[in-house]
């Protein structure tokens, strides 16, 4: 098990589905459109929410692998993409760079992963990449910035302690955690890939009551974990933070973004 919860993913996976810039993934499927038997990759696929985000919009002869080192959450996946959609699963542990099965692979694709991995993980994967020929979509990597219509004192201190815990290790070394968009930018700058940014903030409302608070409620180990402060004070800023989310006009927003990586 990797930890990340499937009734997690699932609760947040029509948020990601609405943030996800279009403008982006039509120029992918331009690019797909124009390659010879499409082939994607979806590493940490978790149930295989961008699978489902995606297909409808790719050529119909796209072939999908989709790899996670969570068995459970690969079990799930099939579960829920049933057989015969041309997809297939393999549990793979994504720390083995040399391993990735990347032969034909005209895209790599993964949604709120790169926060997750390092420096050193990106700069690997990013010559990986390029020796295989192949690009990659990686969509919805927070980038550090949550905020909220009904403001309270102490948010941005309390957003800035978590964002010091996205920055510990999360299995792939010290967490890129908000730099990751930049960091990936980078590397594959370097390797000569065009690469294409754009934000895709989470943007909920009392709609999305369910995971505000599932949101809200994570935040509280790490804050705790990273500020020193009394739990009192912790919990009394969630407190408001969650009575908020049904205020009138109550909004909040998690910032993300979406880069592709083309072979120039
Ligand atoms: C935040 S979840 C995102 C899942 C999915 N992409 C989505 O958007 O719903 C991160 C995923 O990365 C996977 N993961 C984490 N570390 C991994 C590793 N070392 N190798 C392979 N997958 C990993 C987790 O199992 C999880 O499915």
């Amino acid at each position: 098990m990797s930890g990340f919860d499937k009734d997690w993913l699932a609760l947040r996976e029509p948020a990601d589905r609405a943030a996800r810039h279009k403008a982006l993934v039509d120029r992918l499927v331009r690019h797909l459109q124009s390659t010879a038997s499409p082939k994607l990759m979806d590493i940490g696929c978790g149930t295989g929410s961008t699978w489902r985000s995606l297909e409808a919009d790719m050529p119909a002869e796209a072939a999908w692998l989709l790899l996670d080192n969570d068995g459970l959450l690969l079990q799930e996946a099939m579960r829920r993409i049933g057989p015969d959609r041309g997809v297939t699963v393999r549990q793979h542990d994504l720390n083995d760079i040399d391993g990735l099965p990347l032969d034909g692979v005209s895209i790599v694709t993964a949604s709120a992963l790169f926060d997750l991995c390092s420096e050193p993980f990106c700069a690997a994967f990013a010559q990986r990449l390029a020796t295989a020929g192949s690009g990659l979509y990686a969509a919805l990597n927070y980038d550090g910035i949550m905020d909220w219509s009904v403001t309270h004192p102490l948010d941005q201190k309390m957003v800035g302690y978590f964002n010091d815990h996205q920055r510990t290790d999360k299995g792939f070394g010290v967490a890129l955690g908000p730099d990751a968009t930049d960091c990936l930018a980078q590397v594959l700058s370097q390797q000569g890939y065009a690469v294409h940014i754009e934000d895709s903030p989470w943007l909920l409302d009392a709609a999305s009551a369910d995971l505000q608070q599932e949101l809200l409620n994570g935040l509280r180990t790490p804050i705790v974990e990273m500020s020193g402060l009394p739990t009192d004070t912790v919990d009394e800023w969630l407190q408001f933070r969650l009575a908020a989310i049904s205020a009138p006009g109550s909004s909040c927003r998690v910032g993300h973004k979406d880069l592709l990586a083309l072979p120039d």
